[in-house]
């Protein structure tokens, strides 16, 4: 009896997440996000399956649940994004830069949910800078000045503070510094169904990628929901 209703009870949470894709942000055109960097290898080609030529200019990974799809491609898969540093609080007293720097980016990797804790802003739930979205901008790069990031060594003893506090607009990728670069747009031609990368997604469904992992009923990388794998054994059990 009591295995019968906890049964019942997982099987409803299991419809319940299954019948929804809540896992997803519906985040709005312009807000605010966090910032981390990380590196790629010149002329990766990472999980939208963008070409190669597109780590020539500035590119991120956008967290997964705002990214679309738990692996593969996602509908950010090729958007382009105006991102300006506001401040970052990693550093003690919190640093307020006196220039303001931006950079648009185009989205062509996912950041998981479960590797840093910057990316793991859910529907319902913020990262630990208090944001949703997170960027993950391919840095160093040979496409962003060394410099990017303001930084005041004498103060804090060092000059990468890891995070900061951002701002972000949508935007066309005809402001992408790679627009102009056929080599740079568009995705690697040999692996067919796999990647998706358009040049210039609007949101449109003819023009912007679907979730790969809703596609193929796979279900989101989430470390907060109840794996189906325990309910697969509680069946066996009945
Ligand atoms: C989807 O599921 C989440 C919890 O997983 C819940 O908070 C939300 O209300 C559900 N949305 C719909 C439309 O059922
Ligand atoms: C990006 O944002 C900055 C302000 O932070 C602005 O000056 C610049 O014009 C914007 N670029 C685009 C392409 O929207
Ligand atoms: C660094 O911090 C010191 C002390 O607050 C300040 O005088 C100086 O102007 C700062 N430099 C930069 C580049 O922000
Ligand atoms: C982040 O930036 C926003 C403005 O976009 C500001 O209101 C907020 O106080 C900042 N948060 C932190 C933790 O610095
Ligand atoms: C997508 O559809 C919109 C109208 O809904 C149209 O304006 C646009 O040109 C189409 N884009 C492509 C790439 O076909």
């Amino acid at each position: 009896m009591l295995l019968s209703l906890s049964f019942l009870l997982l099987w409803l949470v299991f419809i319940a997440q299954a019948s929804n894709d809540s896992s997803w942000i519906d985040y709005p055109p312009d807000g605010t996000a966090t910032m981390t960097h990380y590196t790629i290898p010149d002329g990766f080609i990472a999980s939208c399956g963008c070409t190669g030529g597109s780590t020539g200019y500035p590119t991120a990974a956008l967290s997964q649940s705002a990214y679309g799809s738990s692996t593969a491609f996602g509908p950010a898969c090729g958007k382009c994004f105006n991102l300006t540093l506001v401040d970052t609080y990693t550093g003690d007293p919190p640093f307020f830069p006196d220039v303001v720097k931006h950079i648009v980016v185009k989205v062509t990797d996912l950041c998981p949910l479960s590797q840093t804790g910057w990316c793991d802003g859910t529907p319902t739930k913020k990262n630990p800078g208090g944001q949703y979205l997170n960027f993950d901008l391919a840095f160093p790069s040979p496409a962003i000045p060394d410099d990017f990031f303001p930084s005041n060594e004498s103060l804090y003893g060092y000059s990468d503070f890891g995070v900061w506090n951002i701002t972000y607009q949508t935007v066309s990728c005809s402001n992408w510094a790679g627009w102009k670069n056929a080599a740079a747009l568009g995705s690697v031609a040999d692996l067919g169904d796999g990647v998706c990368c358009p040049a210039n997604p609007t949101g449109s469904a003819n023009d912007t990628c679907p979730s790969f992992s809703d596609d193929n009923g796979l279900p989101p990388d989430t470390t907060t929901s109840v794996a189906p794998l325990p309910l697969y054994s509680h069946m066996c059990l009945l």
